[in-house]
């Protein structure tokens, strides 16, 4: 528990401002989250979630008192210590991030500022210079607006939907970007319990073996509004690596998996965010990348390492139908099963998921489609109404007489499923594992991966006796 708590709103209450504002007041703030969605700040109110976030509901109830939901401006910042901006900045057709609510968000807080001191935190992810714009904002709309009054501070966020309270509570680090020396130290106070680990680690959440406090990377405003963009294009830059040589590697019947283990066993290198696949999706990825190219553009700057990412990963995301043909040739009339919805496994989260680019394909190729997700269907029944296809009760039941399965998120339920019989239940057993979970050649059907060729079943021991 903080020995002196501190007020703080938390403004945009998505995947990003839902773990903030449970983790800071978890850590004994008193914490507003504020949202313009009234249903979604109902639903808060009830105690329920409006996403999907493993342990999080249990954090939330945890705190109790502390934690508290509004839509209303005036009732969240003019009391606050810290105010969070985590508002989306969803991207526009020419890659360039969509500032408006951004602008918004700032534009009302400042209305409401109070005239102490008070710090606004940029935890969106936002270009370079949206810092500066923000204070100019407060500048021209905060009522008691002095020099000095008031402090802005860039403090990206890493978190992984899916893992978010883990990535939360035992971060690799915490970056904190600002000029206003006072602003940031206050941040410092508000995250003491992190820095320090100064806090009893939630039963469902253990502190790993090892693990001691995040690095502190104190920064320029602009240099951790960069931070934030660099890291997500070089992950998405090694997932895009991966694949390119998974495709080579099929080639020449190489594997992708003994590759990526032989690189990645290089500290230099790292083994993770190495996995071959359908290629990155997701709210970030996508956006970011395209977000730094313009903004290269912006600034006459070209950058091709990124392009080249990019393009990458939609070739990846078309390879999937493309072997799918290369086994049925016609996919008019054929039933195709699609297994995982979410665009990664443990989120509910559909934006940009590889899977919806694929239903749609199988729509326009006259396919009929059966879709399982084991947490997102609820979601795609809203979100996905422009695609056809149907719900499936179960992976077994999505299987059932198809002619081809394609394995879309490595959720941990199809990892478990016994494949030989999934494979004898359908019309043609054919599964395009795009996520390279099974593990072993069941024995019967094809089940084509991405970059390597599935082992044999294991031969059995004849004529051996214990
Ligand atoms: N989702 C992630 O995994 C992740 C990780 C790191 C960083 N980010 C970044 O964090 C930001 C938020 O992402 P998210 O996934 O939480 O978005 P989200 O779309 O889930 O949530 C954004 C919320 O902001 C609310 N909102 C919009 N305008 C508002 C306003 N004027 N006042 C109050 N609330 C308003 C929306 O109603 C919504 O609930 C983005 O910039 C994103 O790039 C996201």
């Amino acid at each position: 528990m903080h020995d002196s708590p501190l007020n703080v709103a938390v403004v945009g209450t998505g995947y990003v401002g839902l773990g903030t504002a449970v983790l800071l007041a978890y850590f004994g703030h008193q914490v507003v989250g504020l949202d313009v969605d009234q249903e979604k700040v109902e639903t808060l109110r009830r105690g329920e979630l409006p996403i999907y976030e493993p342990g999080l509901a249990e954090l939330m109830q945890a705190c109790g008192e502390r934690l508290r939901w509004t839509t209303d401006y005036r009732e969240a910042i003019p009391n606050a210590d810290v105010i969070f901006i985590c508002v989306g900045t969803p991207p526009l057709p020419d890659g360039r991030p969509d500032l408006r609510f951004v602008a918004q968000a700032a534009q009302a807080i400042a209305r409401h500022l109070n005239g102490k001191f008070q710090v606004v935190v940029n935890k969106s992810t936002v270009p370079v210079g949206t810092g500066d714009w923000v204070a100019r904002i407060i500048e021209e709309y905060a009522p008691d607006y002095k020099a000095g009054r008031y402090g802005v501070v860039s403090n990206p966020e890493f978190l992984r939907e899916g893992s978010a309270l883990f990535d939360s509570l035992y971060p690799d680090r915490l970056v904190l970007g600002g000029e206003d020396e006072r602003a940031v130290a206050r941040l410092l106070e508000l995250y003491a319990p992190l820095i320090e680990q100064h806090f009893e680690a939630p039963a469902h959440v253990p502190r790993p073996a090892g693990y001691t406090r995040p690095e502190v990377v104190s920064t320029s405003l602009s240099s951790a509004e960069m931070i934030k963009y660099a890291a997500n294009a070089f992950l998405a830059l090694k997932i895009s690596f991966a694949n390119e040589i998974a495709g080579l590697c099929e080639r020449v019947d190489a594997d992708i998996e003994e590759v990526m283990r032989g690189i990645g066993s290089d500290q230099r290198i790292g083994r993770r965010f190495l996995a071959a696949g359908v290629g990155w999706g997701g709210s970030c990825f996508g956006k970011d990348t395209a977000a730094l190219i313009s903004t290269g553009e912006e600034y006459g700057y070209a950058m091709p390492i990124l392009k080249a990412a990019v393009e990458v990963n939609q070739r990846q995301r078309q390879l999937v139908i493309a072997k799918l043909q290369g086994h049925l040739h016609r996919l008019k009339g054929k039933r195709v099963a699609v297994l995982g919805m979410a665009f990664k496994p443990n989120t509910d989260d559909l934006r940009d998921a590889p899977a919806h680019d694929c239903i749609a394909r199988l729509n326009s190729l006259g396919a009929t489609v059966i879709a399982h997700d084991p947490v997102a269907m609820d979601r795609a029944r809203h979100e996905w109404t422009h695609l056809r296809y149907s719900e499936a009760a179960s992976a077994e039941d999505a299987l059932r007489g198809a002619d081809a399965a394609i394995i879309m998120t490595e959720w941990a339920d199809y990892q478990a499923l016994d494949w030989e019989r999934a494979l004898r239940s359908m019309r043609h057993p054919l599964i395009i594992d795009t996520r390279n979970i099974v593990k072993r050649s069941p024995g019967l059907g094809t089940i084509e991966q991405i970059g390597r060729r599935l082992p044999p079943p294991p031969v059995p021991m004849v004529g051996v006796t214990a």
